[in-house]
């Protein structure tokens, strides 16, 4: 009956930065199989080859642009190079970041800190302001940016981390109401624990004992909410943040030292279907 029907982002144009990996590749993915022409950004070219191939071999389109989006030549030769290839970019998904970066408060120095601060902060203001210049001339866009639960409850040894996503959080704010009259939507994720770096078998049975819905995030457990947010079922939301943390960021404390524990929890027999 609806054979006809348009993919949801049919011909759109969305930018996912830092998609070489993890959860923006799960993105970039899931975009181009809903009928995006994806740009694919990461500062590792083999990676962004590696994800271009796989969606333009099952016939998706997708477009490698690697660059460091920290640095704004680079960022503007990105946009350029979609511009000519794919058109203008509806969509710019926020991703590029430095995960693996704690010490602790003592032993912080400035390169560490301004490191941290240009790749996971300036890299937003450099891509977002890029791609806002040429949405505001055509009354619309989204611009969707990942944020982490530290940005309202610290991760230990996460000083320069923590603030740039306290500060992506508050640009997200600040963006959605300057951008707001040109029909341009800002919004962000939070990702609670997401598994895309190495961690053993037993450290992931550990951590998911922290997690409410009883199981560690992986990287497609992101996609949902980027595609709502991109989408047009989210046009009156501006300047919000979805969490997908399993239920982390509500709790007091960790079910392994709460006063009521998952133990004590009634027992209901799982008897209906
Ligand atoms: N995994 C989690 O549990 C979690 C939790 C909260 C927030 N996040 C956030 O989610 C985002 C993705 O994280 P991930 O877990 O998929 O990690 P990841 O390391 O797999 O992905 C980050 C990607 O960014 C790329 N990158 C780094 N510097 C870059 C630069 N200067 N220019 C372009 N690309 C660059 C990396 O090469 C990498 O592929 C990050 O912003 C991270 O802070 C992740």
């Amino acid at each position: 009956m609806t054979h006809h029907t348009a993919l949801r982002f049919g011909n759109r144009v969305i930018l996912v930065t830092g998609a070489g990996g993890g959860i923006g590749r799960a993105v970039a993915e899931r975009f181009a199989a809903e009928g995006a022409k994806v740009a694919v950004n990461d500062i590792k070219t083999e990676m962004v080859d590696d994800v271009v191939s796989g969606i333009t071999s099952s016939g998706g389109v997708a477009l490698a642009v690697p660059a460091d989006v920290s640095d704004a030549a680079q960022v503007e030769a990105m946009f350029a190079r979609i511009e000519a290839a794919l058109g203008y970019v509806d969509v710019l998904y926020n991703n590029a970041g430095l995960i693996d970066t704690a010490r602790h408060f003592l032993e912080a120095d400035e390169a560490w800190w301004d490191r941290i601060q240009r790749v996971n902060l300036k890299s937003v203001f450099l891509c977002s302001h890029r791609a806002a210049s040429v949405m505001a001339r055509r009354r619309a866009g989204v611009i969707i940016s990942t944020s982490s639960g530290g940005a309202t409850r610290a991760h230990r040894g996460n000083v320069a981390y923590d603030a740039t996503k306290g500060g992506i959080e508050a640009m997200t704010r600040s963006m959605a109401l300057d951008l707001a009259p040109y029909g341009i939507r800002v919004n962000g994720v939070v990702p609670g624990f997401i598994n895309t770096y190495g961690l053993t078998e037993e450290q992931l049975r550990e951590r998911e004992r922290a997690v409410p819905l009883g199981r560690y995030g992986v990287a497609t457990d992101m996609v949902g909410a980027a595609l709502f947010l991109a989408s047009d079922d989210a046009a009156y939301i501006t300047g919000q943040f979805i969490a997908v943390d399993g239920g982390v960021l509500v709790q007091q404390r960790s079910a392994n030292v709460d006063t009521f524990p998952v133990e004590g929890f009634p027992v209901i027999p799982a008897d209906l279907t």
